[in-house]
């Protein structure tokens, strides 16, 4: 399959949305990550989906709208607590688990009794959603456990020759996909933290809980039945083999550059994950900044690039900073535990 590169003029946004109802796939941006869309009422595009990212079946898949009166066909009921939110925060990064509705397809929902659902902050997907017609299920347009793509490139990379089309937007702006929050419990529970914080959130609901696995620190076991099913897959890694170096700040660089220089002595090429403040503190095969500690917005924007330039350069081995986890901050540590399997070390005193 030749897989076409379109621009965001209102004719090649025609062009994908016609791609999009005859029932091919089609990635592009939002505001978090790009998507890798298909009609999510036609059983046999969202089948392309797993195909193409090579996903597993039993992770179910966010639907995106761009109008509230889509979710007549989506959701069997909706909670007062998700009106409240959807008020606020939508469009944007805030995905609602939902009580599904029978016509939406077992495909998209994994068989589950709800339906993960969002309106996406970006003109380019909301004008391919009017455009199309039909709500879009679509998860981030990466080969699965590769990093979320943020730029056209990055879904070249993995799925050129799999998709029919990407509409090329530029850059995306958060950096990590949505929060998921299922309002289906009560209090409501992030299943994923992302762009909307659990700060945010209960400035207007209240309390908030966050599913208890989120802060283990180790693989969910795979035999278990998370609450979303996608948090136990290996996800957003790096070839390299990570570690993520917690503890003082002040001591993790120390503690970073003796690990790199080990690291090296051993004939690995290694490579440190940093931030502007700190980037000129160490020597090593790639010193790569994500963004700036004292604006984590920029680092949760400039972290799954970072992860894939080390691929490109060929780095072995990658030692990170970790960063406090409030605000975004529980989004960026989420995932960069997941990139680092888990692997933590405790900076030394
Ligand atoms: O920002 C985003 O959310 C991006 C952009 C493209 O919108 N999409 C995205 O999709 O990250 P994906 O498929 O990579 O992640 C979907 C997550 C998975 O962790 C999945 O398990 C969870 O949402 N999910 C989907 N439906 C669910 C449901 N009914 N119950 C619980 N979790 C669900
Ligand atoms: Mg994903």
């Amino acid at each position: 399959m030749n897989t076409l590169r379109l621009g965001t003029s209102d004719q090649a946004i025609e062009q994908a949305a016609a791609l999009l109802r005859q029932g091919e796939l089609v990635a592009f941006p939002t505001e978090t990550v790009y998507g890798l869309g298909a009609h999510a009422l036609d059983p046999l595009a969202v089948d392309k989906i797993f195909a193409a990212k090579g996903r597993p079946s039993d992770n179910p898949l966010i639907v995106h709208i761009a109008h509230r009166d889509q979710l007549a066909g989506l959701a069997e009921s909706l909670p007062p607590v998700a009106e409240q939110l959807m008020e606020v925060f939508w469009p944007g990064p805030l995905t609602l688990i939902l009580p599904r509705r029978a016509g939406v397809p077992d495909r998209v929902t994994a068989g589950l009794s709800t339906v993960a659902v969002r309106m996406p902050d970006h003109p380019v997907a909301l004008a391919l959603l009017e455009q199309t017609g039909v709500p879009i299920a679509a998860p981030s347009a990466n080969r699965s456990g590769r990093p979320s793509p943020t730029s056209a490139e990055h879904v070249l990379e993995d799925l050129e020759g799999r998709v029919a089309a990407v509409v090329d937007g530029g850059d995306t702006g958060v950096g990590v996909e949505s929060t998921v929050l299922d309002v289906t419990v009560d209090p409501p529970m992030i299943l994923r933290p992302g762009g909307i914080t659990k700060e945010m959130l209960e400035q207007v609901t209240g309390k908030v809980q966050v599913d208890p696995s989120l802060s283990e620190n180790r693989h969910p076991d795979p035999g278990s039945a998370p609450r979303s099913p996608g948090m136990k897959y290996t996800h957003y890694a790096p070839q390299g083999e990570m570690w993520i170096v917690v503890g003082d700040v002040d001591k993790q660089s120390a503690t970073i550059q003796s690990l790199v220089d080990k690291s090296r002595r051993e004939g690995i090429k290694t490579g440190v994950l940093t931030t502007e403040e700190r980037k000129g503190a160490y020597r090593a095969d790639a010193v790569l900044s994500c963004g700036e500690r004292g604006s984590l917005e920029t680092v949760a924007a400039g972290l799954y690039g970072v992860l894939r330039e080390f691929d490109q350069l060929g780095i072995e081995r990658i030692y990170s900073e970790s960063f406090p986890e409030a605000g975004i901050g529980m989004a960026v540590m989420n995932r960069l535990r997941k990139a680092a399997g888990y692997r933590v070390i405790r900076a030394e005193n």
